[in-house]
C-alpha cells in the first residue's frame, strides 16, 4: 500500500509526526507492511516463508529520485526482524540501514517506521531481511528509483518494466539453516533456483508483444550462488547497473553474482513463439536451472522442458571476467541529475589510503568461522551506531581490524570496526585466495570497480586499472584466486556495513563496519538519531532526541 502526500499537506502533519529530517519540497510515499509467516511452495513442497502483506516475494517499492519513503514495518513473527536496503544509499542516515550494527531489531509484535530518502539516486535495487538467515525464507522485494521528470534517460521509454528476483533456494526452514550455522557447520547445497519465488520450470510466464522493447530489472537475492540469466533467442542490451547508466552493450547472457542488480532492454524481435527465460547456477558444484516463459501474445506454441538447455562457456572464469570488464559507465548519459555521469573524474583524485581485504575460513573452537583480515565479526549487545551516538564505551573499538591481511596469528573473534575520515578517498583491494567466487557489498556507498584480474594484486596491478569509465556500483564479485580493486569517496558519514553477500559467510563473521567519522559533528554531515528509534542493549535506558516542531 502506498500513496502520495504533497509538501503542503505534509507540513500540517509534522506536529504529530515522528520524523526529524522533514524536507517538505520532496514528495512522501507511505507504506504499511505486516510481516508474517505463511506457507510457500517454491519447489512444490510446502515450507514456512516470510511474507509482507501476505506476499512472497514482498511488494516492490516504486520511487522517484529524492522521494521520502516512510515504511512502517509491523513484525508479527516470533523473532526479531529488520529490513535492509541493498544498494540504496541512505545519505547521512545510517540509523535507517536496518542491519544489526545500525538499528535495533524490531521485537516480535512491535513495529518500527523507517524514514528513508532516496537522495540523488536512480536505478534497480532490492530490500531483504538482514537478521539471522531469514533471507532464506523470503521477506525480500524489488526497489526501483525512477528518474525525476525532465531528467534525460539514455533510452526510450520501454513498453514494460519488469523485475526478476532470482536466487538459489534451500528446501529447509530458515530456523533450521540458522541452527546448522550456529552449530558450526556449513549449509547443505541449495536444492533449486527461483525466479520471482517460483522454482518449478514453466510455472510462471510473462506476456509480451512482438516488436516492443521491455526493461527487465534482475537482482540476485539468493544466499550464495552466482547465477546466469538468459532469454532464449533474444539479445539483452545492458542499460543500468546498481544506479549507473552503462555503455549499452549487447549480451546473450549475464552473470549476476549474489547481491547484484542489472537492468537490460529486450526487444521482442523473434517469431511469435514462447521462449524460455533461463536462470542457472555458475561456478557451482551442482548445476541447477529453472526457467519461466516469455510468451509472445500471438504465440500458439507451447514450450516443453525439452526445449531448455544451456551451454556453459568452455572457460567459465575467463568468460565471466571478460564480461565483467566490458561493463562500463556511459560518461555522457545523465544519472540522477541532468549533468553527465562522467563529470566526476574519479581517476584523477589522489588516493588517501589503500586497504587490502582478504577472506579466510577456519574452525574456531571446532566451529566453522569466516574472517576478513583475520578478524571474524561477532555482534555486540548494542548496535554500534547507537553506542557511538550515546558514547557508550566498551561496545566496539575503532581499529579492531587491520588494513591488510594478517600473515600469521590465525583467526580472532571481535566486533570489528574500521575507522575512516569523512572525505577520505579509499582504494580497497579485495584479495581472494580461496577457490570460490566472493561477492562484497558496502552499505551507504557506491564504488568504482577499477580493476579485477586473476592472481595476486600488487602495486603493478594498478597499471591495469580503468581510470576513465569504470562502473560505479555497491556490490562486486571477486573471482576465485583473483582480486578486485575499487575506489570509494567517503562522502557519507555513518556506520556502514561491509560484508560478504554469501550469506552463511556473512553470518559467520565475514563482515565488518566502516565508521566514517567527522569531528565536525554537524547536521550538515549526519542527521540526529530518529526520534522513533528503537533502543536496545546498553542503549535501552537512553533517550532519543527531543525535537520541537
Ligand atoms: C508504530 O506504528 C504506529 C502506527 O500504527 C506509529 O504511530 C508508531 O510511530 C510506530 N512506531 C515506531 C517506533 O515507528
Ligand atoms: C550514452 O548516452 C548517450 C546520452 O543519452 C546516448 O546518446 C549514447 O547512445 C549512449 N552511448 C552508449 C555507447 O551507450
Amino acid at each position: 500500500m502506498s500513496w502520495w502526500i504533497n509538501g503542503g499537506v505534509w507540513k500540517m502533519m509534522t506536529m504529530a509526526m515522528i520524523i526529524s529530517f522533514v524536507q517538505a519540497e520532496n514528495p512522501y510515499r507511505f507504506f504499511d507492511w505486516k510481516i508474517t509467516y505463511g506457507t510457500i511452495s517454491p519447489l512444490g513442497i510446502p515450507l514456512r516463508g516470510i511474507l509482507i502483506n501476505g506476499q512472497y516475494p514482498g511488494p516492490e517499492i516504486y520511487s522517484v529520485t529524492n522521494d521520502n519513503l516512510i515504511i512502517n514495518v509491523h513484525n508479527e513473527l516470533d523473532q526479531p526482524f529488520l529490513l535492509s536496503w541493498n544498494g540504496v544509499q541512505l545519505r547521512k542516515n545510517s540509523y535507517q540501514d536496518g542491519v544489526y550494527g545500525t538499528t535495533c531489531p524490531i521485537p516480535p509484535g512491535k513495529n518500527y517506521t523507517y524514514a528513508l530518502q532516496v537522495k540523488d539516486q536512480i536505478g534497480s535495487f532490492f530490500y531483504f531481511p538482514s537478521l539471522a538467515v531469514q533471507k532464506a525464507a523470503g521477506g525480500f522485494g524489488g526497489f526501483r528509483i525512477l528518474s525525476r521528470p525532465g531528467i534525460p534517460v539514455p533510452f526510450p521509454e520501454p513498453a514494460g518494466d519488469c523485475t526478476f528476483l532470482i536466487g538459489d533456494w534451500f528446501e529447509d526452514d530458515h530456523k533450521y539453516l540458522k541452527a546448522v550455522l550456529d552449530r558450526g557447520h556449513k549449509l547443505p547445497l541449495p536444492q533449486g533456483v527461483l525466479i520471482n519465488g517460483k522454482g518449478v520450470s514453466f510455472s510462471s510466464s510473462l506476456t509480451v508483444h512482438k516488436g516492443k522493447t521491455y526493461r527487465f530489472r534482475i537482482s540476485n537475492v539468493g544466499l550464495q550462488n552466482t547465477l546466469n540469466f538468459e532469454i532464449d533467442g533474444h539479445e539483452m542490451k545492458l542499460v543500468e547497473v546498481e544506479g549507473t547508466h552503462t555503455v549499452q552493450s549487447i549480451y546473450t547472457s549475464l552473470d549476476i553474482h549474489v547481491g547484484q542488480s542489472y537492468s537490460v532492454l529486450v526487444t521482442m524481435d523473434q517469431p511469435d513463439k514462447d521462449y524460455p527465460i533461463i536462470v542457472s547456477t555458475k561456478f557451482a558444484a551442482k548445476k541447477l536451472l529453472v526457467s519461466s516463459i516469455l510468451h509472445y501474445s500471438n504465440s500458439r506454441h507451447r514450450l516443453s522442458s525439452a526445449s531448455v538447455h544451456v551451454e556453459p562457456p568452455a572457460d567459465e572464469l575467463d568468460w565471466s571476467i571478460k564480461q565483467a570488464r566490458s561493463i562500463r559507465t556511459n560518461l555522457t548519459a545523465s544519472g540522477p541529475r541532468p549533468n553527465p555521469q562522467g563529470s566526476y573524474h574519479y581517476g584523477r583524485i589522489k588516493i588517501s589510503r589503500t586497504v587490502i581485504l582478504g577472506s579466510s575460513a577456519a574452525l574456531v573452537k571446532r566451529k566453522q568461522r569466516y574472517a576478513i583480515n583475520g578478524v571474524s565479526f561477532v555482534p555486540a549487545d548494542t548496535p554500534l551506531k547507537l553506542a557511538d551516538y550515546f558514547k557508550i564505551n566498551g561496545v566496539f573499538k575503532v581499529g579492531s581490524i587491520p588494513d591488510k591481511p594478517r600473515r600469521r596469528g590465525g583467526m580472532v573473534m571481535k566486533t570489528s570496526v574500521m575507522g575512516a575520515q569523512h572525505r577520505d578517498f579509499l582504494e580497497i583491494v579485495f584479495q581472494n585466495r580461496e577457490k570460490i567466487v566472493q561477492s562484497y557489498h558496502l552499505d551507504g556507498y557506491s564504488f568504482w570497480v577499477v580493476g579485477m584480474d586473476k592472481g595476486r594484486w600488487s602495486h603493478a596491478s594498478r597499471r591495469e586499472y580503468n581510470l576513465r569509465d569504470a562502473v560505479s556500483r555497491s556490490t562486486t564479485q571477486v573471482y576465485p584466486e583473483s582480486w578486485t580493486a575499487v575506489y570509494v569517496a567517503l562522502d557519507n558519514v555513518g556506520m556502514w556495513n561491509l560484508r560478504s553477500e554469501y550469506w552463511a559467510r556473512q553470518y559467520l563473521g565475514q563482515q565488518f563496519y566502516l565508521r566514517v567519522y567527522s569531528s565536525a559533528h554537524s547536521l550538515r554531515d549526519e542527521y540526529l538519531l530518529p526520534k522513533n528509534a528503537l533502543l536496545c542493549g546498553r542503549a535501552s535506558d537512553k533517550h532519543t532526541p527531543f525535537i520541537t516542531p
